[in-house]
């Protein structure tokens, strides 16, 4: 069975590669082969006229994979815009063949892709072909990170419903404390209100943490079981 899945954020910001490297991590020592894939990355650095694409360079470091970086990152772009709107002015264009092709080679070679998106599943890849399409034709469950405090029921449940609409399976929602905040009183009732309401499991809340730390290190061994286990079953 194919064990792969799409990580999206219910906003850009959230934590979408600080999971994804986390889960990457902790699913490599339990022995999966996992090969990460960002299929548009806008916002790249340029050093000595090269794109340089710092969530894709992260979750190689993550995976150790050797992978071509066409194929595990088709398009980069500079400008920090939606890729429909990067790519129209830096002249490229994005072919969702090109995407799926490459998502399909690397899932012949490994046991499973970790995709991750650029902002939310709303975002335009090219004109009105969103993240929410592409995920729909890769045929991929999707994983929600979200932020925990006040404004999240709204933007959470509103990822969930433009998902399901579209016939996209959810895995779940992760709530990822992005920010030191203090508990306020939304962040301890929303995971309930969110799993309650949308009808989809809570699959973890990450505290706020460096990545180095055992605490990180149990938290993401404990998630990627619960999704190891969701994908197997
Ligand atoms: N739980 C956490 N504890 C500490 N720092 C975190 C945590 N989650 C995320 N961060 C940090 O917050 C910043 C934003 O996270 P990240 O880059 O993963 O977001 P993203 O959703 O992938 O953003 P983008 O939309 O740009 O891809 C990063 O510097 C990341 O290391
Ligand atoms: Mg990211």
């Amino acid at each position: 069975m194919n064990k792969s899945f799409f990580i999206t954020g219910t906003d850009t910001g959230v934590g979408k590669t600080f999971v994804a490297t986390g889960l990457i991590r902790a699913l490599k020592t339990k022995g999966v082969d996992v090969c990460p894939m960002k299929p548009a990355e806008t916002g790249c650095r340029v050093n000595k006229g090269r794109l340089i694409p710092e969530d894709m360079i992260k979750l190689i470091k993550a995976s150790g994979v050797d992978e071509p970086i066409d194929l595990i990152n088709p398009y980069r772009m500079r400008n920090p815009l939606a890729p429909s709107v990067a790519a129209e002015i830096e002249g490229i264009i994005i072919k969702k063949k090109s995407i799926l092709d490459a998502y399909k080679k690397l899932s012949k070679k490994h046991d499973m892709i970790i995709a991750e998106g650029a902002g939310g599943i709303m975002v335009p890849l090219y004109k009105r072909y969103l993240f929410l399409d592409l995920i729909r034709e890769l045929d991929l469950p999707l994983l929600i990170i979200a932020r925990p405090g006040l404004g999240t029921i709204n933007h959470s449940l509103l990822t969930i419903e433009a998902a399901q609409k579209k016939g996209i399976k959810i895995l779940g929602l992760i709530f990822n404390h992005v920010e030191k905040t203090k508990a306020d009183p939304a962040q301890k009732t929303n995971p309930e209100v969110i799993a309650f309401t949308g009808k989809v499991p809570v699959i973890g809340i990450i505290p706020h943490m460096s990545h180095n730390n055992k605490k990180a290190e149990k938290i993401f061994n404990e998630i990627s079981s619960k999704i190891l286990s969701s994908r197997t079953n």
